[in-house]
């Protein structure tokens, strides 16, 4: 990780308040602009365009922002909105078209849920995890992806810990094994022995016979797509807090010190580390801000067993927020933008949302942040969720 500068909290904090501010803002404009649109990625800076979704999995990202800045302001603007934004996204849970309802509820229901203990919620949560647990195939022990039966994507190391909710909140032993089950596949066939991952990999969902690695949004079958060793680092982690298993505690430590290895150069990472130098090699900044926000909380995890470890992560996250908030990302600079975050990647093979700002950024750039700014103890007057879980 280039420098120590990021070490110089005092620096950092007061671009880390701006940074605030300036979300809040810009959220606040695209609400006022496009009521109840969930944006994915931008076209020249707008959101509302007619470029393809892919797959639709950000709605979770957009009301998270909201219910994070309702957490940090204590504003009735804020919570109403959050409130309104998550509604719309109720019947997603019965959704079983895509692997996303982690991201989708996770950021939105548990956050509510978390604040009122409402048992309804509670039940929302609970359905949405046990949709998600309809995608396993037992013969290969994998949830599949959205794409197709045969396919395991990094990215849903981010959704399988609402299973592991679901199964809590109703003592459901099996449908933990489920999800701890879909945990250890991933880690055997596309988490390599390096603490790189592949981005997909391929069964034969007949036999559940484990065929290659591949990939969809990174470069090559055999390369590192940046955001899914990032989805990794972070999915494990927060897996990890579900399961006490040292295993999923020790993935994400092979993951986040592969991440940094790779980052010594720029704490913000190229869409896929292995693009050649050259015009293609562009950065993705929402890889750099889910990384930033998985270190901070692997970092709490590894404190007490390996406090150099977690302090290597702390300065990690530090480094890589130092990097995100300066004119080279922050849209602060560019009028007209209507996005937080710059210079992210959505699909760089399918045109769509290269070098713009994405929704995940968005979202996981404010969390980041505002878990640094919280470590700080800057936010003590704000009034915070009580955590029930
Ligand atoms: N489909 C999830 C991602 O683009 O990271």
């Amino acid at each position: 990780m280039a420098g120590n500068r990021a070490d110089s909290v005092g620096d950092l904090m007061p671009r880390l308040e701006r940074a605030v501010d300036f979300a809040a803002d810009q959220v606040r404009r695209t609400i006022e602009r496009h009521p109840n649109f969930f944006p994915i990625y931008t076209e020249g800076g707008r959101w509302k365009h007619r470029g393809e979704l892919w797959t639709d999995w950000c709605g979770g990202f957009h009301a998270g922002m909201m219910w994070i800045l309702a957490e940090r302001t204590g504003e009735k603007f804020w919570r109403w909105m959050a409130e309104h934004y998550s509604r719309l996204l109720e019947n997603r849970q019965h959704d079983r078209e895509v692997h996303d309802l982690g991201f989708i509820f996770l950021n939105t229901y548990l956050p509510w849920y978390r604040h009122t203990g409402d048992e309804r919620l509670r039940q929302v949560l609970i359905t949405a995890g046990r949709t998600l647990a309809m995608r396993f195939n037992p013969r290969g022990q994998y949830l599949r992806s959205f794409l197709a039966p045969e396919s395991l994507f990094i990215d849903i190391m981010m959704n399988v810990p609402i299973i592991f909710l679901a199964a809590r909140e109703s003592d459901d032993e099996a449908l933990h094994e489920l999800a701890a089950a879909h945990c250890r596949t991933t880690e055997r066939t596309i988490v390599r022995p390096d603490g790189s991952t592949a981005h997909e990999g391929i069964f034969n969902p007949e036999t559940g016979e484990f065929l290659r690695e591949s990939t969809q949004q990174g470069l090559r079958a055999d390369s590192t797509w940046s955001r899914g060793l990032a989805w990794s680092l972070y999915g494990f982690t927060t897996v990890y807090s579900y399961t006490n298993d040292p295993v999923d505690l020790a993935v994400a430590q092979r993951n986040a010190d592969a991440f940094l290895t790779r980052c010594q150069n720029d704490p913000v990472p190229p869409w896929d580390f292995d693009v050649p130098e050259g015009p293609d090699r562009i950065p993705d900044s929402s890889a750099g801000a889910i990384a930033a926000s998985g270190l901070w909380d692997l970092a709490a995890h590894c404190a007490t067993e390996d406090p150099s470890a977690a302090s290597r992560y702390r300065r990690g996250a530090r480094a890589i927020l130092d990097a995100l908030c300066s004119d080279r990302f922050m849209a602060w600079s560019t009028p007209g933008w209507e996005g937080v975050l710059r210079r992210g990647v959505y699909h760089f093979h399918k045109k769509l949302g290269v070098d713009e700002s994405v929704m995940w950024g968005e979202f996981f750039f404010l969390q980041a942040v505002d878990k640094v700014l919280r470590a700080s103890g800057e936010t003590a007057e704000y009034p915070r969720l009580s955590e029930r879980s």
